[in-house]
Parts: structure tokens; C-alpha cells; sequence
């Protein structure tokens, strides 16, 4: 696939009361046609900022966005073929529903009958038939947003932006929205770069997701991808949860390589490059990458020392012999009986979902 978005070294400094604050830098980045890429991270991390440089409503102090292979750096929001979801959907108050999504279309000056065909058509997209006459006030916040997204989709844009566009919404109708905002994406192939700060979205609505920390670039890659194979800990402790244990690698064994963990448990667990005997790494476990047995089966024996309910999930806290404390997560806990604190367990760990880091 074509690329269609593409930064080169994209950086941002404000100047504020004599201090400056480097919101994104150097940042290199591609969203290839048709692709959905997320911008993940943490609050002030610059994912905003990002978004700004590519719609045209902030100049970067260096580096280069290039659209559709055009070098559009300096060209103003309306010069460059994007449309932009906000967060506070920021509809037209005193204009109807049908007003809101023609505007785009009658400022680029679109015969009068063209316009209304591709409002209709766009309002069915978003199943807002109907709602035409109404005023923004008057409809909830998700039709509200999806007012928004139509307003976007319906100059038909090279570029997608959003920028959190679900956080005004309850939980119910995020999901749902997200997955309607992703099937719309998907149908009408449109490139978009999605930015948020809530990983689960992220992971469900994404081709790729780009986490970023401090303005820099952590990682890029699918949503398994970044969960099962994090680049450092920042990824892996932000992309769901993760237990680091430390280790020492004992030896590689053909694509493999053994590690002794802190309580002197060894494992053969998939190998990352560059690995020799004797180098301390850290083996980042997912909470779910265990399995709980009766006290002297597996190949540790843990205590519970804070368990948790949620009803489809039990969250428990291990102590293990070495001295480290895990959190570990069971699915049916009604099936597999609920432990209390003090219970002492067996622990089994899933060797092919361990994953090493060098630090
Ligand atoms: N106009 C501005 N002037 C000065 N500093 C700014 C400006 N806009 C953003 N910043 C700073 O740049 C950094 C990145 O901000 P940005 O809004 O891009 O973060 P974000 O990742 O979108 O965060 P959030 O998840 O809270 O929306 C922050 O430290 C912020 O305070
Ligand atoms: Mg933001």
C-alpha cells in the first residue's frame, strides 16, 4: 500500500514564560492508504500536538509532513485534504444537524443539490436519518459525535484526524461508537490517524498503534504485536498490564534460551536477540500468562496476598520465593473456585508468552 501520511522528523517546541516545552520530537512516522494508526500515550505525551502538525493548525519548529507525497509543512488547514473529529465535537450550536454537515460542503461551493445528496448520504452512514431539523442541543452525545463524524466524512478527506473523540461518551457508547467509527473506516477505506489515551481502545479500533512518551516514538506495530513483543518497559507497562521479574540468562538453546528467574526457577522461553550467558534481563509477564494449581504443582509455590472479585475476573496479588510480588489474573473464577488471602498456590508459567527485555 501507498503511503499517505508521512512525518520526517517531526518536532515542536513552545515558548511559554521563558521555559520551553518540547511537545514532539523527531518524531518519524507513516499511515499507509486505507490504514488506521493510533496515537497512544500517556496525558502531555504530545499526541494532540502530532495531530495539529498534520492538520495544519500548528507549523513544526522542525521536520516535514508530507500528504498523499505532497509537502504540505506549511500549508494551511483548509490547503491540506484532512478533516478533523474533536473531542468536544465542536458543532455549530445556532445550525441544524443538516447545516453542520453541508458547511464543509458549502464553503468548498458545491452546487446546492449535490450538497444535499451527500448529506443524506452521509447521515445514513452514520444511521442519523431523520435528525436533519434538530440543533445540536437538542440530541444526545453520541448522535452529537456522530453529527461530528459525519461532518468530517462527508467532504469525503484524504486524511481522518480524531482526536479523542469518544471521551465525552459513557462507556456503553464508546464501544459502540468505536466500533461503528472502525466498520465506517474500514468500508470507506480512509486513511486516519486516531489518537487516544485509553489502551483498550486503541487495541480494538487499530491497524497499528504508535505509542509515544515525552513526545518521542516508542514503538509502532499492531496491536498484538506491541502487547505480546513491547519494545521496553514503558510500552509494556502502558499497552495493559505487566509483571517484570528479573532474570538471568543461563544459556540459549536453539531459538529459545533458558532464564533463572530470582527464585531460582528455570524456564525456556522464547529468545530476543543478542542474548548471552550471565546477562541480567528483566521477563515481563502478562497477568493472565500464568495458570494457578494446587500448592507443589508448576514450578514455583506462591502465597495470595490480596485477592480481588469482578465477577468474570479474579485479580490476585502472589508473593513468590525470591522476594517479588506478581499480580496474576483468573477468567471464571465461579469455575475454578475464588482463593483468599493466604491461600498458598502453585504457579505454572506460559513459556511461550514470556517476553525478555534488556534493560
Ligand atoms: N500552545 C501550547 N503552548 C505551550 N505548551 C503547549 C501548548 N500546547 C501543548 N503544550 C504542551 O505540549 C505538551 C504536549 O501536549 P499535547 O496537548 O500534545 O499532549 P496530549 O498527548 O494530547 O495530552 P492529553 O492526553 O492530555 O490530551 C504538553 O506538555 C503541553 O503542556
Ligand atoms: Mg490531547
Amino acid at each position: 500500500m501507498p503511503v499517505e501520511v508521512r512525518l520526517e522528523g517531526l518536532t515542536k517546541v513552545f515558548h511559554s514564560h521563558r521555559e520551553s516545552v518540547v511537545a514532539v520530537d523527531r518524531l518519524d512516522l507513516e499511515v499507509e492508504k486505507g490504514e488506521l494508526v493510533t496515537l497512544l500515550g500517556p496525558s502531555g505525551c504530545g499526541k494532540t500536538t502530532t495531530l495539529r502538525l498534520v492538520g495544519g493548525f500548528e507549523i513544526p519548529t522542525a521536520g516535514e509532513v508530507y500528504l498523499g507525497g505532497r509537502r504540505v509543512t506549511h500549508l494551511p488547514p483548509q490547503r491540506r485534504d484532512t478533516a478533523t473529529v474533536f473531542q468536544s465535537y465542536g458543532l455549530f450550536p445556532h445550525m441544524t444537524v443538516f447545516e453542520n454537515v453541508a458547511f464543509g460542503l458549502k464553503v468548498r461551493r458545491l452546487p446546492r443539490e449535490e450538497v444535499r445528496r451527500r448529506v443524506r448520504e452521509a447521515l445514513k452512514l452514520v444511521n442519523l436519518e431523520g435528525l436533519e431539523r434538530r440543533y445540536p442541543r437538542e440530541l444526545s452525545g453520541g448522535q452529537q459525535q456522530r453529527v461530528a463524524l459525519c461532518r468530517a466524512l462527508v467532504i469525503e478527506p484524504k486524511v481522518l484526524l480524531f482526536d479523542e473523540p469518544l471521551s465525552n461518551l459513557d462507556a456503553k457508547l464508546r464501544v459502540e461508537t468505536r466500533e461503528q467509527i472502525r466498520k465506517l473506516q474500514k468500508e470507506l477505506g480512509i486513511t486516519s490517524l486516531y489518537v487516544t489515551h485509553d489502551q483498550a481502545e486503541a487495541m480494538a479500533i487499530s491497524d497499528r498503534i504508535a505509542v509515544m512518551s515525552e513526545g518521542r516514538l516508542q514503538q509502532i506495530g499492531p496491536p498484538y504485536e506491541i502487547y505480546a513483543h513491547p519494545a521496553n518497559r514503558f510500552v509494556a507497562d502502558f499497552i495493559g498490564r505487566a509483571n517484570f521479574l528479573r532474570a538471568v540468562v543461563r544459556g540459549p538453546r536453539d531459538g529459545r534460551v533458558e532464564i533463572e528467574l530470582l527464585d531460582g526457577v528455570r524456564l525456556e522461553v522464547p529468545a530476543v536477540a543478542d542474548l548471552h550467558e550471565g546477562d541480567e534481563v528483566v521477563a515481563v509477564v502478562r497477568p493472565e500468562a500464568v495458570d494457578i494449581l494446587p500448592e507443589g504443582e508448576g514450578d514455583v509455590t506462591a502465597t495470595v496476598t490480596f485477592a480481588h472479585y469482578t465477577g468474570s475476573l479474579a485479580t490476585y496479588k502472589l508473593a513468590l520465593p525470591g522476594g517479588e510480588t506478581m499480580e496474576v489474573e483468573v477468567l471464571s473464577p465461579q469455575e475454578k473456585g475464588f482463593l483468599s488471602e493466604g491461600t498458598r498456590v502453585g504457579v505454572r508459567f506460559h513459556r511461550q508468552s514470556v517476553h525478555l527485555l534488556r534493560e
